[in-house]
């Protein structure tokens, strides 16, 4: 597994802390910006990342994109193919977006959100599984599906 990561201005603080979480755990990753505070539009990142993840998928590489809410960067993610990307503000909602949705990137909140959920959401979303079952994949293949026909 290898982590790419990225945020934009709103979200440079949280990306800062998760990539000292990610060394102590000894989590292969790549930061691709942004790299200051400075205003800048969430869409150039979360495409950028998406794409390393998306060309890189069979290697499991995951992209983590925090933005002010992670709904930008999730929209943004979401629109390359092969990306299945949470908006996730809990635990829960980022184990299931693994075990049902198989996601592969993660968008997550910069403001107003306590660094320490954010790494436990981050921790979990790393360490949990797909489950493999078969009528998760069923529905996953519709979307992947609907992606080729496009
Ligand atoms: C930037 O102000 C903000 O809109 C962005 O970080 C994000 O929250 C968008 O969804």
């Amino acid at each position: 597994m290898k982590v790419i990561i990225a945020s934009d201005h709103a979200g440079y603080k949280q990306k800062e802390r998760l990539k000292k979480y990610l060394e102590r755990r000894k989590i292969e990753y790549e930061d691709l910006g942004t790299d200051s505070l400075e205003s800048v539009d969430y869409p150039d990142y979360a495409i950028k990342v998406a794409k390393k993840v998306a060309k890189n998928r069979k290697e499991d590489y995951r992209g983590i994109l925090v933005c002010g809410t992670g709904t930008g960067m999730t929209i943004a993610a979401n629109k390359v193919k092969g990306i299945r990307a949470v908006a996730a503000y809990d635990s829960y909602s980022a184990r299931m977006s693994r075990i049902d949705n198989n996601t592969n990137v993660l968008g997550l909140r910069g403001r107003f959100f306590p660094y320490e959920k954010a790494k436990k959401i981050v921790s979990v979303w790393l360490n949990t599984p797909f489950s493999e079952k078969k009528r998760h994949r069923k529905r996953l293949k519709k979307i992947s599906d609907y992606e080729e026909d496009r």
